[in-house]
């Protein structure tokens, strides 16, 4: 009985440690940070779901859209005011955010 418990315990332990290191979730990453500008506040700022918008960002291809926000981009502050993002996140906003 105990013997079991363990074991699950361990199962479980194992099955989380990879989840703390997944890439965050792109709706809460836009809600916390890109939303505050991306939400129609400002004007020059692509808006979530406007498809016509970012049509000729995505052109340009998702390397180069990640490391504007990186770097920054014209009024956009480097990181996004997402300070804890990865590459990876970065990428997986974009494509919320554009959709
Ligand atoms: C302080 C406001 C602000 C925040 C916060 C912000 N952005 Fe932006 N973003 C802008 C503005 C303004 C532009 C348009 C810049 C331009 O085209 O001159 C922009 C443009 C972009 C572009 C298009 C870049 C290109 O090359 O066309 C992407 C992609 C983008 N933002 C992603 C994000 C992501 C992802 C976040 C959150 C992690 C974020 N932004 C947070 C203001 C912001």
């Amino acid at each position: 009985m105990k013997k079991t418990l363990l074991l699950s315990l361990s199962v479980l332990a194992i099955l989380a440690l990879p989840a703390a290191h997944a890439a965050q979730d792109p709706e809460a990453v836009f809600n916390r940070a890109c939303g505050n500008c991306h939400n129609g506040q400002l004007p020059q700022a692509p808006k979530k779901g406007d498809q016509a918008a970012w049509k000729p960002r995505l052109a340009q291809g998702e390397d180069v859209l990640v490391k504007h926000v990186t770097e920054g981009f014209n009024i956009m502050p480097p990181r996004g005011m997402c300070t804890d993002c990865s590459a990876d996140d970065y990428k997986a906003v974009i494509r919320w955010m554009s959709h």
